[in-house]
């Protein structure tokens, strides 16, 4: 545990004690909590709203990301209704232990999170719900409207300390966390209107009534499960599909998953947004997907290829954009996909982008997969560069193939932050080969022709570096 997840913990399990003690020393127990017509009703009424909690906790589903939701939900704001502070604050104590945590799963500190980061917040919604003035039984509307309110207020307070402890724990930011479960957050807010409606039950039919609810529940439960389920599907399918592509070559396995860390690192140091920084997620996973259609005999080739296996290979990115175009989902990956192979300086492919009209994710992509690419092992250079080589020709070819913000940012990344810098290089015009290129495309040459008047550059994925001379080729694939 870190020194401010720590620090965190400690402050939230502070304040929701505070919380729970100076409403067990300020309230009383709101008397619509107790079971009618039996010895000891009041207190049988809060074990009653516990026990509930317990059973809606115990079937707990992991939220993609990290955090879990249960329908323990709907019988704390149920019992904040009805029995106020106290009753929100114990049900929400003893009630949202989870079976993990029985199982010993779950370290002692994220025991007293998840504890804290509920209690506090049911505590605290309670308070608020019981300055509204609610005892008038004919007005059921500001009853039901102050309860929904209170349990939106009750699961923002409690999402938002869970997801602050899960962004320390894991180093992911907030608002993507929040956003990752979002579709889930609407699912549980729908049963602040079943909450209410619990409590009426209760005080009209009495508490065997309360259990028909079971059923509800239980079937709200199912569908976080499917929501997960097919996430979790979802992400398989794709990191299976990127691996079934690096397979295809032994010397690129793994490759996909390497380039996807080191350009996500980049667009953190350059502060991309967050939709950003999943689309390199995902945009890093996929970028070589087109090479499904790229023939074994051209892609596992050791030898130089021909001009035109260097066109099929060369059509991997268009043909991965085409493969990726029907999913919706990804679509903001497209363009990494369809751009990663374009140079800074216009000579690359498939359309021969320049410096900014390239985007800026396949801009850094495009760093990330060169860089990866020359300190691995391929086919035609057994020995792979250096980390010191590889940063030398990034640097080397900033302004030509690469974007120099783009080397600028890698360097402060953990994959180039101890490695020594050669600096950019000085006196250079770019983007200088872009208008020979973009001259010889004007005379009606095909790119990969336009490609060969260009200096030989730096490596990508599947190409040789400058710093193999015996086995130079074009850093166009
Ligand atoms: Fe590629």
């Amino acid at each position: 545990m870190s020194r401010r997840l720590g620090v965190l913990i400690a402050i939230v399990a502070l304040a929701s004690g505070a919380l729970l003690v100076s409403a067990i020393l300020r309230c009383q127990i709101g008397t619509a909590v107790a079971i009618q017509n039996v010895p000891n009703g009041l207190w049988l009424g809060v074990l009653f709203w516990i026990i509930l909690t317990i059973a809606g906790s115990s079937l707990a589903v992991r939220m993609p990301g990290g955090t879990f939701v249960d329908v323990g939900f709907a019988p704390i704001v149920a019992a904040m209704s009805l029995g106020g502070p106290i009753v929100a604050g114990l049900a929400a104590l003893i009630g949202a232990t989870q079976a993990r945590e029985l199982r010993r799963q779950v370290p002692w500190y994220g025991t007293l999170a998840n504890h804290a980061s509920i209690t506090g917040p049911a505590v605290l919604s309670a308070y608020a719900l019981s300055m509204v003035p609610r005892s008038n039984p004919s007005n059921v509307w500001i009853d039901f409207l102050a309860t929904v309110a209170a349990a939106c207020l009750f699961f923002s307070l409690n999402t938002l300390t869970t997801a602050a402890f899960v962004s320390i724990r894991d180093g992911e930011s907030m608002s993507k966390l929040v956003r990752a479960d979002a579709g889930a957050y609407l699912n549980m807010l729908a049963l602040a209107p079943v909450a209410w409606l619990m409590a009426q039950m209760y005080l009209s039919a009495g508490w065997w009534a309360v259990l028909l609810f079971a059923v509800p529940l239980y079937t709200t439960r199912l569908a976080y499960q499917r929501f997960v389920e097919v996430r979790e599907m979802f992400t398989e399918t794709v990191k299976s599909l990127a691996e079934a592509v690096d397979k295809r070559d032994t010397f690129t396995s793994g490759h996909s998953q390497r380039v996807q860390k080191i350009a996500m690192d980049i667009g953190r140091v350059m502060k991309v947004s967050d939709d950003d920084l999943e689309a390199l997620e995902w945009g890093g996973l996929l970028h070589d997907i087109g090479k499904i259609g790229v023939p074994d005999s051209v892609l596992l080739k050791q030898d130089r290829l021909t001009r035109e296996e260097r066109t099929l290979m060369n059509a991997h990115p268009v043909l991965g954009a085409e493969i990726i175009t029907p999913v919706r989902r990804l679509a903001p990956e497209l363009p990494l996909i369809r751009h990663h192979h374009e140079w800074f300086n216009g000579s690359g492919y498939p359309d021969r982008l320049v410096a900014d009209e390239i985007p800026k994710l396949a801009r850094i992509l495009h760093v990330a997969d060169a860089f990866e690419a020359m300190t691995a092992a391929r086919p035609y250079r057994m020995t792979p560069l250096t980390p010191e080589q590889a940063l030398a020709e990034l640097r080397k070819y900033g302004g030509i193939q690469f974007d120099p913000d783009v080397v600028d940012a890698f360097i402060r990344t953990k994959w180039g932050r101890e490695l020594p810098d050669p600096g950019r290089p000085e006196g250079r015009e770019v983007p200088l080969i872009g208008e020979a290129a973009g001259s010889l495309a004007i005379a009606g040459q095909a790119p990969s022709a336009a490609a060969s008047a260009i200096p030989p550059a730096a490596a990508s994925a599947d190409s040789a570096s400058t710093a193999d001379p015996s086995r130079q080729r074009q850093a166009t694939a």
